[in-house]
């Protein structure tokens, strides 16, 4: 995103999202392998594999570029999942490109697509259960593969991360923002709002825990 090169520099933000992506990464891996060796504070060892360069991004709610592009309403709900092709590429500001574009380019290859479009979409089903059962709303999201040769097997597997940083979500009452959007729209709160989706969910252990009653405006479950 054109948000790519600006510094978030929250304390404390690199430890939640590595939980975060760790929790992810734990909770997904029986649907696809990925990457994750192992977490520490602030970082996560991950195996080496080659990055298809393409982003895949699933909508559930439009907004964001989607409704930028196309004009369609901010917040409509989409009757099914919807998955687009980026280009990664930050000085193109990672153009959404078509199947074709990525064939013509060899960027990958239409057995790969085949294999990442319904992981994708299995991925959104677990992750959009789980958020919803914490009352979270999973808007849209973003998730990079990877090429690892693997006892003379070539596999596909999940790789990056899967954190606010890469997702939107939004409480399913009052619609708040509980993602990067805090910071791409300067609502402030943004750190608070990451712990509030790792409470939910459970994930931080109870020391870097804040209360609930400190979160000033943002609702907490
Ligand atoms: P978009 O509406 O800006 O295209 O973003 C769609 C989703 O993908 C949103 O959850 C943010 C995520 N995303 C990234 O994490 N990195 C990116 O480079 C892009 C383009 C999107």
């Amino acid at each position: 995103s054109s948000f790519d090169r600006k510094i978030c520099d929250v304390t404390g933000k690199g430890h939640i999202l590595t939980e975060m992506t760790t929790f992810w990464f734990n909770a997904t891996r029986d649907i696809v392998p990925n990457h994750y060796l192992k977490s520490f504070e602030n970082y996560i060892l991950a195996k080496k594999c080659t990055v298809i360069p393409i982003e895949f991004v699933v909508r559930n709610i439009a907004t964001g570029s989607l409704t930028n592009r196309l004009g369609i309403e901010d917040g409509t709900v989409l009757e099914k999942p919807l998955i687009e092709f980026c280009y990664k590429n930050d000085e193109l500001n990672d153009p959404l490109v078509a199947r074709e574009h990525i064939y013509a380019f060899d960027w990958a290859s239409a057995s790969e697509l085949n294999f990442i479009v319904p992981q994708c979409l299995r991925i959104n089903d677990f992750m959009q259960g789980m958020f919803k059962g914490v009352g979270i709303k999973l808007v849209d999201f973003k998730l990079e593969f990877g090429r690892l040769n693997q006892d003379g097997k070539k596999n596909i597997i999940l790789a990056d991360e899967i954190s606010p940083d890469t997702c939107r979500l939004w409480d399913v009452i009052s619609e708040e923002k509980l993602d990067k959007d805090r910071f791409r729209k300067n609502l402030g709160n943004l750190f608070e709002a990451y712990q509030e989706v790792a409470r939910r969910l459970n994930i931080l252990h109870e020391e870097t825990n804040i209360s609930p009653v400190k979160f000033g405006k943002l609702r907490s479950i």
